[in-house]
């Protein structure tokens, strides 16, 4: 069997049930290893919460250089009630901010794709959520998650101020913008631009550069321009109205969680949070599920692996050139739910319920 080059694949399991949803996808890297010509190289890490406990920061210098050097990062949580009270600055959520912006990790690709095997898995009827498929694209090194100033301060009248700051800047719009064209060219060529440009002038801006974007480089996309809230009610009235949805970093926030539960669960969605190319075409990339922590799952064996062994997909096709395999896996999953087995989130009567690790070994079966 001829072995590719050395791959490097740093896993960052972090919190709650984080390490038992990375186990499955460690399992399937092993697998890829041994069966196929493939070569990862795995090395793993703490993040997060247990980073803190250990070391006292929720990721060491030596952790963040890793993930530098690493052609794909894979996460899977952090954070939980435990360090609910600690620092703000030393909170788990900061170590996965770190990594995002330090990596300059600004496009976020996650998809709201409906299994046919899941429809009824959805609060919404079949008939609105069936043969459903949304890409969101959320920006997310900027805008109020990261802009300044920022921080608590005491105010004159003994009151304290808390302040976030939105902001973008033309190239910052430009760029999460032109992978939202691109990715529509081979999907339904159709983007949906979100903001409140009715409110913010950060959004006039972004409405403004996406438009001008689109007649200079992308006229053959149909680009429609919504404002965030009413893309929310829209996403519940009428989802499959969408294809590419371009959006700031916290409207992608919230409207990621809200199209997730189109699907069924919010255990079923993967994410690509990806940088720019450099010179050789590379690109600095992480992975991870949309789902949080889950603390009060943790440990169970109850999570759903699917959102983690889907982003792992997204990693070998994104990252790795090996579309192949990425269907493949993706593939496995489909088989998997058509067998009728199911984790607890998408539970359904007459189904096989399933712990964690029976789901991902009964996906690697399927690739068998
Ligand atoms: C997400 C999460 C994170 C975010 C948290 C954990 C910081 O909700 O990836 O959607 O707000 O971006
Ligand atoms: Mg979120």
């Amino acid at each position: 069997m001829i072995k590719v080059k050395k791959r490097k694949i740093l896993l960052l399991p972090g919190d709650g049930i984080g390490p038992e949803v990375i186990n499955e996808v460690k399992k399937v890297i092993k697998w890829l290893n041994t069966k196929r010509s493939l070569d990862f190289q795995i090395d793993e890490d703490l993040v997060g919460g247990v980073s803190y406990d250990k070391y006292g920061t929720p990721i060491t210098d030596e952790v963040f250089y890793k993930a530098l050097e690493s052609e794909v990062v894979m996460l899977g949580a952090v954070g939980g009630p435990k360090w609910d009270n600690i620092e703000f600055s030393k909170k788990p959520e900061r170590a996965l901010l770190k990594l995002r912006k330090e990596l300059k990790l600004f496009a976020n690709l996650r998809p709201a794709i409906c299994f046919k095997q899941l429809v009824d898995a959805s609060t919404l009827k079949p008939e609105i959520v069936s043969g459903l498929d949304i890409m969101i694209v959320r920006e997310l090194t900027g805008g109020i998650y990261f802009g300044e100033p920022r921080g608590i301060k005491p105010i004159d009248n003994g009151e304290r101020k808390g302040i976030n700051t939105h902001t973008y800047t033309s190239s910052e719009i430009i760029r999460v913008a032109k992978v939202a064209f691109e990715l529509a060219k081979k999907r339904k060529n159709k983007v949906t631009s979100c903001e409140k440009s009715n409110v913010m002038e950060a959004g006039q801006l972004w409405k403004e550069e996406v438009q001008a974007l689109h007649d200079e480089e992308y006229k053959e996309v149909e680009l429609n321009h919504m404002l965030a809230d009413n893309c929310s009610m829209q996403l519940l009235r009428n989802p499959k109205q969408f294809d590419v949805i371009v959006t700031d970093n916290l409207f992608g926030d919230m409207l990621s969680d809200q199209a997730s539960m189109l699907t069924g669960s919010l255990g079923l969605l993967p994410s690509a949070s990806l940088g720019a190319k450099n010179k050789d075409g590379k690109m600095r990339a992480m992975y991870e599920p949309i789902h949080g922590s889950a603390p009060d799952i943790a440990g169970k064996g109850l999570a759903n692996p699917i959102a983690t062994i889907l982003s792992f997909a997204m990693a070998l096709r994104y990252s790795l050139d090996l579309d192949k395999d990425a269907g493949d896996l993706e593939k496995a999953v489909e088989d998997v739910l058509n067998d009728g087995l199911r984790t607890k989130d998408i539970a359904e009567k007459g189904k096989k319920e399933v712990s964690t690790k029976e789901m991902g070994d009964a996906i690697i079966s399927k690739l068998k």
